[in-house]
């Protein structure tokens, strides 16, 4: 597995960082076999995986519980799990608390929170006084929605901008050793990645990011909504239904299941399960 070292060496070599997110154990295997480098069990799964419009509602026990899955998928791949919204707004005592169980329950490698505000700065430090490394998450962060009030790009204005890159110099200085950049234009993103020393990790951010992540619902079309920003890889969503529709059809006609498919034939009592 790859750690914090070789992940930052990878911008001093301009080699380009693939993240995706992962909420459990098979498509994580896959990705491991495919050879991504960085997992994100993201509260994103509050949208795709809960149906929720937004991330508010995911809780610690939720990523926990996805990250365990995940962790089995993937035993050899770096794994980020997100803090949930409130799990590090508090105070430095239960985010510590939050951002060990993460690591400890969970079986993450790093753990990513929202924000560049000075308390954000002041949880950032707790946690890596713990010896736990941080992700921090600039430019659209959708934790913030109720404030924001819509998912819009961030940054577009010169102040707006300003104001980004400075909170991203504040998060490396206060040692987060990544950064997810969401939603910006990618004039910002460039200039951000050309400003840090860490590596940036893009998801709406262009082409100049040292990384790119994606949600992985937005790459195999199972998504109610597909940001202009993604890309459908392979469309999923209509062979599933296809599949799920013919099942129906076989079922309701008799045509499922055949001898062929049944573990216990009348007429064979010695077949096994599985034989
Ligand atoms: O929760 C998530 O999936 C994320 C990505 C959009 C970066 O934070």
């Amino acid at each position: 597995m790859i750690g914090i070292k070789q992940i930052k060496e990878k911008k001093a070599k301009q080699e380009r960082i693939t993240m995706l997110t992962a909420y459990d154990y098979f498509t994580a295997k896959l990705m491991e076999e495919a050879g991504i480098e960085t997992l994100l069990v993201g509260d994103s799964l509050g949208n795709v995986f809960k149906g929720e419009g937004n991330t508010l509602s995911v809780t610690v026990d939720e990523i926990i519980y996805h990250t365990k899955a995940v962790r089995k998928g993937a035993p050899n791949t770096f794994i980020i799990a997100d803090m949930p919204f409130m799990s590090y707004h508090l105070n430095t005592t239960d985010t510590k608390i939050n951002a060990a169980r993460l690591i400890i329950e969970g079986g993450a490698n790093a753990v990513k929170l929202e924000g560049g505000s000075q308390s954000r700065i002041e949880m950032i430090k707790s946690i890596l006084d713990c010896e736990i490394p941080v992700v921090a998450h600039l430019g659209l962060t959708p934790q913030s929605i109720a404030k924001i009030g819509d998912f819009k790009v961030q940054g577009r204005q010169e102040e707006e901008a300003v104001k980004l890159i400075e909170q991203a110099k504040s998060v490396e200085q206060a040692g987060a050793f990544m950064l997810v950049l969401e939603a910006v234009p990618e004039k910002l993103g460039k200039e951000i990645s050309e400003t840090l020393s860490i590596p940036i990790i893009g998801i709406g951010a262009g082409r100049y990011t040292d990384g790119q992540v994606l949600v992985i619902n937005d790459l195999i079309g199972l998504s109610d909504y597909q940001a202009k920003f993604t890309k459908i890889f392979v469309d999923l969503k209509k062979g599933l239904l296809d599949g799920i529709k013919d099942y129906y059809n076989e079922v309701k006609q008799g045509e499922f299941p055949k001898k062929a498919n049944t573990y216990y034939p009348i007429d064979d009592t010695k077949s096994k399960i599985g034989v």
